[in-house]
């Protein structure tokens, strides 16, 4: 973790108002989460209770109290994927990676998620690999799609 880039994160949004969801995705940008360290150092610096902080980044998606792997991995598992088979991509990525969805590889390359729209429904069932959709996916699909990112 680069420490000063973090401290000047914070700083930047010192005696501003309405800033904690910015500097939040700042620092999830950065590190790609928001570890418990950073939450008490943005608590202490701007003077924002640690709770407020916590339920900030637990409301918002696009925040992560978990480390997250280098690569995102949605699945999407809404009505119109389910019924072609979105589960079954689910059940093809855990196996492939051998975590569960909400969990990352050891490795820390892959985070999987399972979601419930990806908003492309009529292409379903739909993956995601970062900013990568992948639409009409099968089971057997799955190794070539994710061997890509290893
Ligand atoms: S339900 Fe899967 S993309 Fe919308």
């Amino acid at each position: 973790m680069n420490e000063e880039k973090i401290e000047q994160i914070i700083k930047k949004y010192q005696h501003k108002k309405g800033i904690l969801i910015q500097l939040l995705l700042d620092i999830q940008k950065e590190l790609n989460w928001i570890p418990p360290n950073i939450i008490k150092k943005i608590s202490e610096t701007l003077n924002i209770p640690v709770s407020h902080i916590y339920r900030v980044a637990s409301f918002y998606a696009a925040l992560s109290l978990k480390p997250i792997g280098t690569h995102l991995i949605q699945v999407c598992l809404g009505t119109a994927c389910h019924v072609r088979g979105g589960s079954k991509i689910l059940d093809a990525v855990e196996d492939f990676l051998k975590i569960k969805a909400g969990n990352t590889t050891d490795d820390m390359t892959f985070t999987l998620s399972g979601v419930n729209c990806l908003g492309c429904c009529a292409q379903g069932p739909m993956l995601m690999v970062g900013n990568d959709y992948y639409g009409g996916v099968k089971p057997t699909n799955v190794k070539g799609i994710l061997e890509k990112y290893k």
